[in-house]
């Protein structure tokens, strides 16, 4: 949450880091700033309102300056708590992401001081001067972060000094030199114009950039002592995050699937074998006794559904958590626990923090990442990427999709190390998995059976989602992109849950969506649809195609092919994922960029 881009060299910079946050935009915008270091001293923009949205801003004769895109935390959105902050004097200006849990203890280091804004990061500023009475810049800042408790990025610069500094602890950070310009972002996605190598900062680091000597140092504030860092090549061919002609890129995302699938699927898979691209020795895979699966959102409906997948085709116990609950519960975790990490962004804290408490405990972690070069794919044991390109529509779609192949094919490796399926059972799995693709494609060429029934509910206030086994999560993830892109109301449930509670909110107004294809629920899941019919709710159900019962018994029906029951969750959540667009389009919301959301969740 939140983007902080930088830049110091030979260029005027309001340009470079106007693309730069641009690019950060999905991770905040509720509000923008800019500081510009000029011969005449500092020079503040600052706006309520998308950074995309700049037309015109005038020109500043300025070669260092920093960006902040900001998603609120501390203090309500306003041009006052934008980003970049200063102290008393107006002379140290920060961006910064992340929270830090004492600033308001802190501020009795700086009794005298006015604090003019409600956020957190004003403290930093202000004790950055506070300690420049008798230190360097430099010297001033390594004090701050010393003090500092909680999860920060952030970059600082002096008016009476050219350096440009930054500090990591907990929240993304990277920089790259390219000739005399030196950048430094939130992600790598936004330096890949300018080089294909950047110095990954850790934790607990800190970085100078001096632009008289050209010249970088690093600096490890826990152990307190310079370190040396080069620059580490990235992979640049990650995706292009064009929007094409699509009015959304949730839209373009959500019909990019099938590709995507495509692609993970050739990545991982050669002739019918499943070959991963880590280092984990396949005997892991034998030893271990238990799979703890910790995500966020939408990728912990993901492993949900692989909780399905890995227990009755590899046999293997598997608990799925949120990240968030599990870092904090003191889990029961040993060498044989294999715990396997699902994020999109690879940079959601609450996951990094369940990776860092799984590793303490002796567990492996195994982690499923969207994003080349993220800082779970760093400090995972090792990691499946998914192929799913830029996700930039902060409602997750293609992600989700693909990280449902990658776990289905560890399902199917498990399986196959720990002997329990055949060679052909798994070239069987294999096929039906590929041809997943194309049935996909059918279900995306036929969204136009939705309009009439985004046209007849895109009003209502509430709506139900419920599925059982492997559809269950995607009730849950129906539910969830309903109600983040449109602010509908939404909850999803197994369907046989339905009669302990979310039945006595069935009226006549409510819709409720019903995941019913032909598999071994599908009798159970008729008998739910009379239950809301007889208590005259509205029925849409998602189901297979010649389904003729269901045509007799519900108000809308959404027809999509049939393949295996294991693999249906990728045919029945695209029917959910575009009625959630459809209604939230016609509701005029702002779909790529919901209201109080983050692409990249980067606080706890
Ligand atoms: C999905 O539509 C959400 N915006 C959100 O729940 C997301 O899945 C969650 O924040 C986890 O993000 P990650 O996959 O990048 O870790």
């Amino acid at each position: 949450m939140c983007g902080i881009f930088a830049y110091s060299g030979e260029e005027k910079c309001l340009g470079i880091i106007i693309t730069g946050l641009k690019s950060l935009e999905y991770r905040g915008y509720d509000s923008w700033g800019i500081a510009l270091k000029t011969n005449k001293g500092i020079t503040l923009k600052k706006k309520v309102g998308k950074v995309s949205e700049i037309v015109d801003i005038r020109e500043v004769q300025a070669r260092t300056g920093i960006g902040h895109t900001r998603w609120a935390t501390h203090g309500k959105v306003s041009v006052v708590n934008s980003h970049p902050h200063t102290d008393s004097a107006k002379k140290i200006y920060v961006v910064h992401n992340g929270i830090i849990e004492n600033a308001e203890e802190l501020k009795d280091l700086v009794q005298g001081d006015v604090f003019y804004s409600k956020t957190d990061t004003e403290i930093i500023p202000k004790l950055i001067a506070h300690f420049q009475k008798t230190d360097t810049f430099p010297e001033a800042v390594k004090k701050v972060v010393g003090l500092l408790k909680g999860n920060f990025a952030f970059v600082a610069i002096d008016r009476d000094d050219d350096q440009l500094i930054a500090a990591r602890n907990g929240s993304p950070i990277v920089a790259t030199q390219s000739g005399n310009n030196f950048y430094i972002s939130s992600d790598l996605q936004s330096l890949i114009q300018y080089s294909d190598r950047a110095y990954f900062i850790n934790d607990g680091e800190m970085l100078v950039y001096n632009p008289v000597t050209k010249s970088v140092e690093f600096y490890d504030f826990i152990k307190k002592v310079s370190i040396k860092k080069k620059t580490q090549p990235y992979d640049i061919n990650y995706g292009n995050s064009d929007q094409g002609s699509y009015k959304h890129y949730m839209l373009k995302e959500i019909f990019e699937q099938p590709e995507k699938l495509s692609t993970t699927y050739n990545v991982n898979v050669n002739d019918f074998d499943i070959q991963f691209n880590y280092d984990l020795e396949p005997s892991l895979f034998k030893n271990i006794d238990r799979v703890v699966i910790i995500a966020c959102g939408t990728s912990w409906h993901a492993g949900l559904v692989a909780e399905y997948w890995l227990e009755s085709l590899a046999k293997i116990p598997v608990e799925v958590e949120y990240a968030s609950e599990f870092r904090y519960r003191n889990p029961v975790l040993s060498e044989k626990t294999l715990i396997i990490a699902i994020s999109q962004s690879g940079e959601t804290a609450d996951t990094i923090a369940g990776i860092k408490e799984a590793q303490k405990n002796g567990a492996q972690v195994l982690s499923i990442c969207n994003v080349p070069g993220s800082t779970i794919s760093r400090v995972s044991n090792a990691t499946v990427f998914t192929q799913a390109g830029p996700e930039i529509g902060v409602a997750s779609t293609k992600a989700f999709t693909t990280q449902l192949e990658v776990l289905f094919l560890i399902t199917l490796y498990f399986a196959k190390i720990r002997e329990l399926l055949s060679d052909k059972d798994i070239t069987n799995y294999l096929k039906n998995l590929a041809e997943i693709p194309d049935k996909m494609e059918k279900v995306i060429s036929q969204a136009a059976q939705i309009i009439p029934i985004m046209e007849s509910h895109y009003t209502t206030t509430n709506a139900l989602f419920l599925g059982r086994g492997v559809n269950y999560p995607i009730a849950l993830e129906g539910a969830l992109k309903l109600k983040e892109i449109s602010y509908i109301h939404a909850e999803g449930y197994p369907a046989a849950e339905m009669k302990h509670g979310p039945i006595a909110l069935i009226d006549r107004n409510m819709p409720t969506v019903f995941i019913c294809i032909k598999d071994q629920s599908y009798e159970k899941v008729l008998s739910n649809i009379q239950e809301v019919k007889a208590r005259d709710g509205i029925v849409i159900a998602v189901a297979n195609v010649n389904d003729k019962r269901i045509s007799k018994l519900a108000d809308y029906v959404i027809y999509i092919p049939i393949t295996i029951e294991e693999l249906s969750p990728f045919l029945t959540v695209v029917p959910l994922q575009l009625l959630a667009y459809y209604i939230a389009d016609r509701r005029g919301c702002d779909i790529d960029k919901p209201r109080n959301l983050a692409k990249s969740v980067t606080v706890e």
